[in-house]
């Protein structure tokens, strides 16, 4: 029998569905005005015609028009003059918008989140069966939206927190990255490179070495090393977090974002502790979910667990793995694996941070 909660449970879930739907196609709209330069263009031209538009953006003018149309519609831009024929409306980017939408310095600039999601319908076609077999599909399979986005996304809380927050919320480490004639770092898992050029911008003396699976990702690191004119104390390294050689010791290994992606995580633990010098630690910032799993669960939790069973998981299990944690990093997980690796201690920093939480493990 069908109750009266049931049909209010049903419209609930059915409006849910179709408001879902209505922002994550409205979020592949995000994707098209960051992969085309259409927002750059409305940011560095003001006010356009879409004829403007597609000649600055290079893109086709019915295009243009659609997506112009789309985006006014949607308020992620505003139209000067709706009720003039289309060819004369103008678009422009309300203000406030731009640093959300081009602005790559931004701590407001989530718009990258967008390229990683396309990233991920890249390869959604593929996933049934990978669920199916228990298979799982390549980190570099995601292509370069998912590295992009990712970077992008995390780039500016490295440029602002890193150096100001992060490091000095362990104030014995930084004194001593800051007094050590040629301190040694080393960055787990570092993508793109971002958390490598920050620790270097913070340390002068300072030697850093980055090393990701992803050979595409190490590519682009080396390349933005040599742009920030950093490459003599910067270098990368492709490889397995859980099989390093290295030339030890390091005073500090972090491991930004990258824990739970790895496909053998005690193992890059251990690893990370046994290329420590004498007071030495390792730094891990994981994402900020509850400490035990419950449902339904609050926004953060709903957001990990989208990455997990859409990228984070399936990227883990194509790896040589042991274990495949999926995004949802829980603080007595790594507790556990941290104990696995033989670290006595691990401490959760006083760092107030929305996404992430901190781990110093010793
Ligand atoms: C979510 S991304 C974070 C990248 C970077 N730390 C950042 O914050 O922008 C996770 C990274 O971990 C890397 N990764 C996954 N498994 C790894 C492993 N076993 N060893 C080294 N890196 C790995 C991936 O290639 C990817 O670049």
């Amino acid at each position: 029998m069908t109750t009266v909660s049931d049909v209010d449970a049903r419209e609930l879930l059915a409006g849910r569905l179709v408001d879902g739907l209505t922002q994550a196609l409205e979020l592949f709209g995000v994707y098209l005005g960051v992969e085309l330069g259409l927002y750059r263009a409305l940011a560095e031209f003001g006010a356009v015609t879409e004829a403007e538009l597609a000649g600055h953006a290079g893109v086709a003018p019915r295009y243009a028009r659609e997506w112009l149309e789309q985006q006014a519609v949607a308020g992620y831009l505003a139209c000067d003059d709706p009720a003039e024929p289309a060819e004369r409306r103008r678009f422009r980017l309300p203000a406030g918008h731009a640093e959300v939408l081009v602005d790559r310095d931004s701590p407001y600039h989530v718009a990258p989140l967008a390229l990683a999601l396309a990233g991920t319908a890249g390869v959604l076609a593929r996933l049934p069966e990978a669920y199916r077999g228990g298979g799982g599909v390549a980190y570099a399979d995601y292509g370069r939206a998912i590295r992009d986005g990712i970077a992008a996304a995390n780039r500016p809380m490295f440029l602002h927190e890193l150096a100001g927050v992060w490091l000095p919320a362990v104030p014995d480490l930084h004194r001593r990255l800051r007094s050590a004639p040629a301190p040694r770092l080393l960055d787990l898992g570092c993508g793109l490179g971002a958390s490598s050029l920050a620790l270097a911008r913070a340390y002068p003396r300072a030697t850093v070495l980055g090393v990701d699976l992803d050979e595409a990702s190490v590519a682009g690191a080396r390349a933005a090393a040599a742009e920030a004119g950093v490459a003599d104390r910067v270098s990368f390294a492709v490889g397995d977090a859980a099989h390093l050689a290295p030339e030890a010791p390091f005073d500090l290994v972090t491991v930004f974002e990258a824990l739970h992606d790895m496909g053998d995580p005690v193992g890059a633990l251990r690893a990370a502790r046994a290329l420590l010098a004498d007071g030495g630690s390792v730094l891990v910032a994981d994402e900020r979910v509850a400490d035990a799993f419950t449902a339904p669960g609050d926004a953060t939790e709903r957001l990990m667990y989208g990455w997990s069973i859409l990228h984070c998981l399936p990227a883990t299990l194509a790896e040589d793995h042991v274990e495949a944690n999926g995004t949802v990093l829980r603080a007595p997980t790594l507790a556990r694996w941290a104990a696995a690796a033989g670290f006595a201690e691990v401490e959760v920093l006083a760092v107030d941070n929305p996404f992430w939480r901190f781990y110093r493990l010793r």
